[in-house]
């Protein structure tokens, strides 16, 4: 028996969360857009031919002809990007006429974005700082900047599109105007201030934000102007930049109107595409990884963020970033602290604390500690004592521990202290967040000095210069990759991130009216780091489609890749997490040897593809002589059963080995020199632990040119990563579960009237990204084979197979194919998601909890997704979802998963 017709048509939104009134059932993420779907329609009705009415025209036509109710979010027109049309329908019953609509490629869901937030952030309120010293620059010297800007080479003619939050164009440094002359010459704003993600959009001309702040930072680190007071440089302050504002003063932002931003910045002319934002995707294929990645065969280059999910761990890359052809990002430490210098009465020093700025103290202060023991373990954690003096002549000296500083300065407060230093209980020094007092945190070794002086009596002040006393303090793990940056690689293991790039400690540009400037953390501040290195890669080897279209190869084989730690006998940091490692635009603009390819997916063990071959193109006027060597990174254990290992993750070093052709090539000018070379994973280690193993073959000349292809697999099946979590880490129950509507776990047969909450819930985790997982109801004796073990590994065939599931089943029916994913009768379809990302780490749910990826839910309130609603009857819901890799229309490439017995017992 066939499942009734469209019955898999479409995809239901979960409602889940707020609908129903159980706590724990809090916990449940719910990114789709309700009721809202992307609607692409094909090319050959796209491009019109001698019809005279428009595509979206005809399908309104169609809609309104079958009586559907929708109202359009967005409509589409760019031939060979996208064609189509963004609706909201009033109910999922519209989506039997929408499926029938002739001539559409494919209908998604609208899913939303987060804006990535900060990982840190220090909003610098001082004033300027007419002498800042170059290390500000410190940036541009570990990507070669410096020596471009040296040259003159600062992005001119070359167009920047920021999608974005918007920008504070009134900011001088960024040009202190809008429109055609300045430097953000063009821009839009789809969606206006009070633009959450889900609301109704408020379009208008006016880029302008000063509520947000991001792509004010992002926009300072692409282009600021050299002549500000921090002495800080974007990283191409010639290039013109395009403001589109994706998002309003809070919220996300939705894949309608990313796919809208970016059209709109290729019909700009925009050269160079950047967007700091995405939320777990994991898949080359959502809707504006698609659209993005498409931008990219058209001759733009386009960076997106691989995100800051680093202590999440593996498996869990961000959307649009995943894109097949973008340029993902990940962050690499500054190696400075931006710090200031204080200078002490007795000449001791100078002291350096951690601010951007000078702290707004103008007269040197005697100072007062609030303990003299320099290692009291809990200073200030308590209300200071009675006889403590009148502390606001004072600068307050306190020791960092036990407590966090709120508490600590609120202490203080109450005793009128309103300026302090808070020295360290480690070594060195670290970002913290001290909020808006008048505070910054000093070394040990300075804090005991100051206690000391203190202690003996001695009248000792402390000043703090407002110019002239910036210093850039070394970071320690400076040069590493930051540990919020993200872990590659896609489900579908695709290199990703593609390179890395400052974005730990960055100072920048903010709104004039939130402060001016501010250090931030994220890979939002590393992506836009790219867009600029971008602009002056076109620029120096010529602004063309073929050099965009090479950009992300010639990053990577001359990026630098960076150890996993300071110390000496660390492995290289794993590909996963830094791509082809440290971005280096003056090699990337410079070098005459062109290697390709830029990256080699040795994908899993089942899909493995050893042999690869690497030309070698020496563009110079001399014959040159190549050294080929290999540098293994260290292998990634990325899963500990069905947990992902949170990052950072732990390094073996059991390597690849690497059979090459030649070890050295000789290669005449203008010609190219081809070695192959042999791969076999490394062996010796756990497949359970799905470890993903990387390196380089590292291509160098005597005369000190050094290029390299990277490399990344894993050695394990992907096939064998289990997808739904069936522990009973949740409700203590064994996980797919049903609850009902106090929140109980369903473990016998149950009756649900499908009154107000009186529905049963579906509650699941995936632990592993799926193609597709789905949710169907059938008959309460239905049986489905176990696929345990063996058998349910993936057929031989369709591997990484695209699929296009809904436009799979409008298009063809499965009789004409020897598909068995058909043959369990369905009475309907609950719920389809494709392309899903795995969930975040299991966090035991609370009324309070702010994280609400670990677990999925889904509230069934009776419908199906084609719109017919369910008649009383006993039931159960079976559960699939499709193994990575796997082939879609095999039924034993799916995990399943079948509830108990569902009586359905509605009155009316
Ligand atoms: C610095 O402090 C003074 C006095 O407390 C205050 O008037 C001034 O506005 C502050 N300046 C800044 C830039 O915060
Ligand atoms: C967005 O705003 C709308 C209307 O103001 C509100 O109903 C909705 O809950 C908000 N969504 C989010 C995600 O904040
Ligand atoms: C600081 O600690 C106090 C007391 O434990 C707590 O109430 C407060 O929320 C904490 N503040 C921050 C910013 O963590
Ligand atoms: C500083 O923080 C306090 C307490 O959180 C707040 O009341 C005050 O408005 C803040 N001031 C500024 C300028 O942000
Ligand atoms: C401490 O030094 C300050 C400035 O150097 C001076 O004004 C003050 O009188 C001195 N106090 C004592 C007790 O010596
Ligand atoms: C700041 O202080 C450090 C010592 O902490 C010193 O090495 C550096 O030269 C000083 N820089 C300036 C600009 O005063
Ligand atoms: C790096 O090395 C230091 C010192 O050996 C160690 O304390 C730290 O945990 C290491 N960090 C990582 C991320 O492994
Ligand atoms: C490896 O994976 C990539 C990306 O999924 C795919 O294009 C390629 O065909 C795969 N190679 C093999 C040998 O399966």
């Amino acid at each position: 028996m066939r499942p009734a017709v469209l019955s898999i048509l479409s995809f239901l939104p979960l409602f889940a969360a707020a609908e129903v009134s159980v706590a724990a059932l809090k916990n449940i993420r719910s990114n789709a857009i309700p009721h809202s779907y992307l609607v692409e329609f094909d090319k050959a009705n796209a491009m019109g031919g001698k019809r005279s009415v428009s595509p979206h025209e005809e399908f309104y036509k169609h809609m309104d002809k079958h009586g559907a109710a929708y109202t359009v979010r967005q409509e589409y027109n760019e031939h060979d990007l996208y064609v189509g049309t963004a609706i909201t329908v009033s109910s999922e019953k519209e989506l039997v006429a929408l499926s029938k609509a002739p001539g559409i490629k494919a209908i998604t869901p609208i899913t939303t974005h987060p804006r990535l937030h900060p990982v840190s952030k220090h909003i610098v309120t001082g004033p300027e700082d007419p002498v800042v010293p170059k290390d500000v620059l410190s940036t541009h010297v570990m990507t070669g900047v410096d020596k471009l800007h040296e040259q003159g080479k600062l992005g001119e003619g070359i167009i920047v599109g920021i999608i974005d939050t918007g920008v504070d164009y009134t900011h001088p440094a960024l040009g202190g105007g809008y429109g055609a002359g300045y430097k953000i010459a063009m821009g839009y704003d789809f969606v206006g201030d009070s633009y959450n993600g889900t609301n109704t959009p408020m379009p208008d001309d006016d880029p302008l934000d000063q509520c947000a702040g991001h792509g004010t930072h992002v926009a300072g680190i692409i282009g600021a102007n050299p002549d500000n007071g921090f002495n800080i440089s974007g990283v191409a302050p010639k290039a013109t930049l395009a403001a589109y504002r994706g998002f309003g003063c809070t919220g996300s932002i939705g894949d309608d109107i990313i796919i809208k931003a970016l059209l709109r910045a290729y019909h700009d002319g925009c050269h160079v595409i950047t967007l700091s934002l995405g939320g777990a995707g994991a898949w080359t294929e959502s809707a504006s990884a698609i659209v993005a990645s498409r931008l990219t065969r058209k001759g733009k280059i386009v960076t997106i963020a691989a995100g800051n999910d680093g202590q999440d761990g593996a498996w869990y890359t961000s959307s649009p970033g995943s894109g097949m052809d973008v340029i993902a990002v990940g962050s690499v430490d500054n190696t400075i602290f931006p710090s200031q210098n204080a200078t002490v009465s007795t000449g001791f020093g100078p002291i350096t604390y951690y601010s951007a700025l000078p702290l707004n103290i103008t007269e040197p202060l005697p100072i007062y500690a609030t303990s003299t023991d320099t290692s009291v373990a809990d200073d200030a954690c308590s209300p200071l004592p009675e006889d403590t003096p009148d502390l606001s002549g004072y600068l307050v000296i306190f020791r960092r521990g036990a407590c966090n500083f709120t508490q600590k300065l609120a202490n203080i407060a109450a005793k009128g202290g309103k300026r302090s230093l808070v020295y360290n209980n480690l070594p060195g020094l670290q970002v913290v967040q001290l909020g808006n007092y008048t505070t910054a945190l000093i070394s040990e070794e300075d804090g005991a000095y100051l206690v000391n002086q203190f202690k003996a009596g001695h009248n000792v002040t402390v000043s703090f210069p407002q110019s002239s006393a910036s210093y850039g303090l070394p970071n320690p793990v400076g040069g590493l990759i930051s540990d919020f940056s993200t872990y590659g690689p896609n489900n579908d293991l695709y290199f990703k991130p593609a390179i890395a790039a400052p974005g730990g400690n960055i100072l920048s540009t903010w709104p004039v009216p939130l402060g001016g400037y501010a250090v931030l953390s994220g890979t939002s501040m590393a992506t836009p780091y790219v867009a600029g290195s971008a602009a002056l890669l076109l620029q120096t080897l010529g602004n063309t489609e073929d050099t965009a279209r090479r950009a992300r190869s010639i990053f990577e084989t001359t990026a630098v890749a960076v150890r996993s730690n300071i110390t000496e006998d660390s492995p290289v940091q794993t590909l996963a997490v830094q791509g082809a490692g440290l971005i280096n635009v003056y090699n990337a603009v410079y070098y005459d040897t062109v290697v390709t390819p830029g990256e080699i997916l040795l994908n899993d063990t089942a899909t493995f593809d050893g042999k690869h071959t690497i030309h070698i193109k020496n563009n110079g006027k001399k014959v040159q002589t190549y050294t080929l060597s290999h540098v293994p990174a260290g292998t990634a254990i990325t899963m500990n059963g069905i947990m992902p290992v949170p990052g950072p993750l732990p390094l073996t070093k059991q390597y690849a080995t690497i059979g090459l052709s030649q070890t050295t090539v000789t290669v005449p000018p203008g010609m190219t020199g081809i070695v192959t070379a042999k791969f076999q994973p490394p062996a010796g280690v756990d497949p359970k632990t799905f470890p993903v193993y990387s390196g380089q073959i590292r291509i160098s000349t005597v005369a000190g040119m050094s290029l390299s292809v990277s490399y990344m697999g894993v050695a394990a099946d992907m096939g064998d990563m289990q997808i739904f979590d069936d522990s009973t880490t949740f409700l203590n129950a064994t996980l797919p579960v049903i609850v009902n509507r106090a929140g109980i776990p369903q473990l016998g047969e149950a009756t649900y009237t499908f009154e107000g909450y009186d529905v049963p819930s579906i509650v699941y985790r995936l632990a592993a990204g799926t193609p597709v997982v789905r949710f169907d109801l059938v008959d309460a004796d239905c049986k489905i084979p176990d696929y345990g073990g063996a058998a349910r590994k993936r057929s031989g065939g369709g591997l990484f197979k695209r699929l296009r599931w809904l436009f799979a089943q409008v298009n063809k029916t499965h009789d004409e194919d020897d598909s068995s994913f058909d043959d369990i009768p369905v009475i309907g379809t609950i719920l389809e998601i494709d392309y899903a990302s795995r969930n975040g780490p299991p966090v035991a749910p609370s009324l309070n909890a702010s994280d609400t990826s670990s677990f999925t839910g889904l509230s069934w309130h009776g419908d199906f997704v084609n719109g017919d609603t369910v008649e009383n009857g006993s039931y159960r819901i079976l559960g699939r979802a499709l193994r990575i890799g796997g082939d879609p229309t095999r039924e034993d490439n799916y995990e399943a998963w079948l509830s108990p017995v569902i009586i359905v017992n509605k009155s009316s």
